[in-house]
């Protein structure tokens, strides 16, 4: 029997609270239901809030969109996931930065693809960051942008599972 091809996507964002645990429950849902074998996680590039869960208006507006949510804490983003994840996506340009530094020093191979969330999302999107809703709110625009930009990012990943099959 052949084994089922599978992939593996990390979100970040700054504090693993509001944008990328939300990002992370969108895209394993959207994952299950095409049915593909995605292993999904989210990690932050500060440490001000390792541990906690994620923001209330982030499990609010989760709920409120029928997404189910997982039992995240927030993590501090390693090079090790560099080598682990096939896709490492930031929802900022600065998140970007912080990633591309780390790969810069880490001691292994970086493996991964590093991209922005929305260089996957439509052209009518016009956005290219998702924006921090700890300083400006706005969850139910995230979480538009985070399902947008995870709809584009699933037929990427598609596509790669096809190649290996
Ligand atoms: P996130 O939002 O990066 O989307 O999780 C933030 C949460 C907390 C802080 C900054 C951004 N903070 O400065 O504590």
């Amino acid at each position: 029997m052949r084994a089922v091809s599978t992939a593996s996507v990390l979100f970040v964002c700054m504090g693993n609270i509001c944008r990328s645990p939300m990002a992370e429950a969108v895209f394993r849902h959207q994952a299950r239901e095409a049915g593909l074998v995605v292993e999904v996680d989210s990690a932050g590039t500060h440490a001000y809030h390792v541990g906690e869960p994620p923001h209330p208006e982030t499990l609010a507006e989760l709920a409120r969109r029928g997404i189910p949510q997982g039992e995240h804490r927030a993590r501090l983003v390693t090079a090790a996931d560099l080598e682990r994840f096939d896709h490492v996506v930031a929802m900022d340009r600065a998140n970007l930065g912080e990633l591309r530094a780390l790969a810069a020093a880490a001691p292994q191979a970086v493996r991964a693809e590093l991209s922005l969330l929305l260089d996957h999302a439509p052209d009518e999107v016009d956005e290219d960051e998702v924006p921090d809703p700890w300083y400006v709110g706005g969850y139910d625009h995230v979480f538009d942008l985070v399902t947008l930009g995870g709809r584009g990012l699933l037929e990427h990943v598609r596509g790669e599972l096809e190649e290996q099959s």
